[in-house]
């Protein structure tokens, strides 16, 4: 079969760039199974050109739960994840987003159709991690499946050594909120719909991404088109 022809089928929701390998997951070995299948999707640049001036973006900004039932493009989902917690300064390896002690411990999943996908901001790319929809499953807001894309973000205590326990459960839930108001932003400037979500099936997504002792699922952020 033609490379072009099993991206389509794979993805499904756009056609970026992708490089067919056995799943082999982040050092934390998110799934016990090997699926032997595409599992990489390598996103386009991000746009820095593109949106509105950061005022206009601060008055657009708002909660919005209704989205069309269209997905994202490459370009919106690139943009939407670099824009999110992407790596803005290469030489030093920092990101979009602020973290105390630059310690980077909020990791984003993308939930869509196709699968659940870590966002490997370094190389800003995604990999499978979980090959089914779970937009359903994750939450009893009945808003939350009818999103294209539904961010989850997951504090990964691994990358806070020195912190007390106290400080962990504190300095990730700050530093999540700046994800999310990147998030916020971004949608804004782009005309996207959006809403941070606190109340979602924790344990559900805890188990799901087997982050029980090393992490902590904080939030969900759906984004999708916008329903006028
Ligand atoms: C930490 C946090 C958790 C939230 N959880 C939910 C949620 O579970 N469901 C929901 O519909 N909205 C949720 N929201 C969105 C708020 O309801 C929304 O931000 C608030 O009504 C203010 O509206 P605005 O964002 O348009 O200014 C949450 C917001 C925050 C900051």
């Amino acid at each position: 079969m033609k490379k072009s022809l099993i991206l389509i089928l794979v993805c499904g929701i756009f056609v970026p760039q992708l490089s067919a390998q056995k799943l082999s997951l982040q050092d934390n070995n998110k799934v016990s199974s090997e699926v032997s299948k595409i599992t990489e999707i390598v996103l386009p640049a991000p746009e820095m050109g593109g949106g509105m001036p950061l005022m206009e973006a601060l008055a657009h900004r708002a909660t919005n739960r209704r989205f069309l039932p269209e997905s994202l493009s490459e370009a919106q989902l690139s943009n939407l994840l670099w824009a999110a917690n992407g790596v803005n300064r290469t030489n030093l390896m920092k990101r979009t987003a602020p973290s105390a002690r630059n310690a980077q411990e909020i990791d984003i999943y993308v939930c869509m159709e196709n699968g659940v996908f870590f966002y490997d901001a370094r190389k800003h790319k995604l990999t499978m991690v979980v090959d089914k929809d779970v937009r359903k499953d994750m939450s009893n807001q009945k808003f939350v499946p009818t999103a294209p894309v539904v961010l989850v973000f997951v504090a990964d205590f691994t990358k806070m050594d020195g912190f007390s326990d106290e400080a962990k459960e504190f300095y990730s839930a700050t530093d999540v909120g700046y994800v999310s108001q990147n998030v916020y932003l971004y949608c804004a400037s782009s005309n996207l719909a959006t809403v941070v979500c606190g109340s979602f099936n924790k344990d559900y997504l805890t188990q799901l991404l087997s982050v029980k002792e090393s992490g902590k699922v904080l939030l969900i952020q759906p984004v999708g088109k916008m329903e006028e």
